[in-house]
């Protein structure tokens, strides 16, 4: 099976580093094809230029699209699972993730699409993971945890994905708490991927 991470994180001293190195070695240890999107570490360009702005804005498919927006529709074409892993920023995943979602899902290919353009691929497994400073069941009493899926899960991965999981992995301000039962929870999604039989 090939995966493809797109993580969103500015620091190596982070507790979503500490996530997205765990993933990343039961990944391996499954013996599947991992690629990865660091979008940080890749420097990726997370906000969309007046030039793209004219393309995408008035769904011109005529106009180019990016080098580089190409490359990840490239890596989404590779894969048969996509996990998103990113810190919640202000409820929300980092402005750098949300502009891959602004950017690679252009016209014509994620939305829109022509008969004449190519379309994105229905990708088979679409995993969210994130880490958030409070803990779940506070996030779910204000709402946040369900608004948090509800465009994730339904807008952002919507109908391009067949199977769809959200893991928030929250209270981590108090890290301690919650760090082994992270891991678990990690590793069980994980099991889920390997034993589902449309894989
Ligand atoms: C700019 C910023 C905004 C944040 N906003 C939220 C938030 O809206 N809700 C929340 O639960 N935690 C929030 N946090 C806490 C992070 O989710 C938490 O620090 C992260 O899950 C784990 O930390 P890490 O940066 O070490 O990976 C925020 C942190 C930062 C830096």
């Amino acid at each position: 099976m090939n995966i493809l991470i797109v993580y969103s994180h500015p620091s190596e001293k982070s507790y979503t580093f500490e996530i997205f190195t765990h993933l990343k070695n039961i990944l391996a240890a499954q013996k599947w094809n991992v690629e990865v999107s660091d979008l940080y570490a890749n420097n990726f360009q997370g906000i969309m230029t007046a030039t793209e702005y004219q393309r995408e804005g008035n769904a011109d498919t005529a106009l180019p699209i990016p080098r580089d927006v190409i490359e990840e529709q490239q890596k989404i074409e590779n894969a048969d699972c996509i996990i998103f892993l990113y810190p919640v920023w202000w409820s929300d995943c980092p402005a750098m993730m949300k502009g891959w979602f602004d950017r690679v899902y252009s016209v014509g290919y994620a939305y829109g699409q022509k008969p004449d353009l190519p379309k994105m691929k229905i990708v088979k497994y679409g995993i969210v993971i994130c880490t958030a400073g409070h803990p779940n069941n506070f996030l779910e009493e204000i709402g946040i945890a369900q608004s948090m899926e509800k465009v994730m899960l339904e807008d952002r991965l919507g109908k391009r994905f067949q199977h769809k999981e959200m893991l928030i992995l929250g209270g981590t301000l108090a890290i301690d708490n919650v760090r082994e039962k992270h891991r678990e929870q990690v590793n069980e999604l994980v099991k889920k991927i390997n034993i589902d039989p449309l894989l």
